[in-house]
């Protein structure tokens, strides 16, 4: 082989190597706009995660779907006053004044201040011309100043603009963290952080003993980011199939601990925030009550064999 053709063939590699690196480029993966950063394990002696934004987050809270008027400002008070300091409500449950009224009640009462309360609402991405305005109307309705993270309730047509005028009310301080739900797949995250300027800091999804989300989990952690448990217990209607299943009763027996207890720290030690929803006085209590047992690796992995990866919901 002469020099020429030598140089030719070289030209030729180096073409198809900046070619393949070009290519490369354009994935959507590679193309994200956002920074991989480390996820942080959780505190359990404080009940806290430090999210990807430097926020700290309580690791439990309570979830306020379907609890309607006083219900729901009795629950929420009910639950600050036996230590919980995360609230989980959304326009679509309708409570949002009921939840700020109750939380306000327990600043007025010393009980707790406005930062140490940790309030999450979430917005359809539909059926509103403006959603900046969408989110201040959210915030006035809570009437706590801010929102501590507020959330695209799921996928739908408007999901970009919604994550926009998030990611705008951050900037003006109304909101403080970025939050998605019901986003289930890698290319489904891909999709809706591709324009993104703001990583989410938490994803909430129907994670429980029967679909757990520990391979997606481990995934969206590349960005720091949490998954929060919704249907911690299965869900309304489901939670007999949870509470009475043999291994969680199994494993209950150990130690003096409820079905619901075990599951909740199972979420826990998974690194899943969990969110149960109750307006029982004794199970809002029960429910807080998991930082002093610790379920072993081999209890750990007979509840992670539970998975039939199958949700309840299609949302
Ligand atoms: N992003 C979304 O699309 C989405 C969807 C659904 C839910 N969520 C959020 O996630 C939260 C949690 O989900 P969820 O409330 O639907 O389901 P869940 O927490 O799995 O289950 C709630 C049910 O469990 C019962 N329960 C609670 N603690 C119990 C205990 N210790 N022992 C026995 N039963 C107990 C409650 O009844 P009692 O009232 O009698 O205690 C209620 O019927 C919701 O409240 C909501 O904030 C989000």
């Amino acid at each position: 082989m002469n020099n020429k053709i030598k140089i030719i063939i070289g030209g030729l590699l180096i073409i198809v190597v900046i070619g393949i690196i070009f290519v490369k480029s354009l994935d959507n993966e590679e193309n994200i706009n956002l920074k991989k950063v480390e996820r942080k394990d959780f505190d359990m002696n404080n009940k806290i995660v430090m999210l990807n934004n430097g926020y700290e987050m309580p690791i439990i809270g309570l979830g306020t779907w379907q609890l309607n008027g006083e219900v729901a400002e009795n629950s929420v008070y009910e639950a600050i006053k036996n230590g919980y300091r995360l609230i989980d409500t959304a326009y679509w449950y309708g409570n949002e004044e009921n939840v700020g009224r109750a939380v306000r009640k327990a600043i007025d009462e010393g009980l707790i201040k406005r930062d140490e309360i940790f309030i999450t609402t979430k917005l359809p991405p539909y059926g509103f011309s403006d959603y900046e305005k969408a989110i201040d109307e959210c915030n006035e309705r809570l009437g706590l100043d801010y929102i501590d993270l507020m959330m695209v309730h799921q996928s739908g047509s408007d999901e970009k603009k919604l994550y926009k005028a998030i990611e705008n009310k951050i900037k003006e301080g109304i909101v403080k963290t970025l939050g998605i739900s019901n986003y289930y797949t890698k290319e489904d995250f891909i999709d809706i952080t591709k324009d993104a300027t703001i990583m989410p800091a938490v994803i909430q999804n129907e994670n429980h003993i029967y679909y757990n989300n520990k391979e997606f989990q481990d995934y969206v952690s590349e960005y720091g980011i949490i998954i929060e448990s919704y249907y911690p217990l299965g869900g309304r209607g489901h939670t007999n199939e949870s509470l009475n299943n043999e291994v969680i009763n199994d494993i209950k027996s150990n130690y003096q601990k409820t079905s619901a207890q075990v599951i909740l720290r199972w979420h826990l030690q998974s690194g899943f925030i969990v969110i149960p929803g109750s307006s029982n006085k004794e199970h809002i209590k029960e429910n807080i009550d998991v930082f002093d047992f610790e379920l072993t690796s081999e209890e750990m992995n007979k509840i992670n064999n539970l998975n039939t990866k199958k949700r309840y919901e299609n949302w």
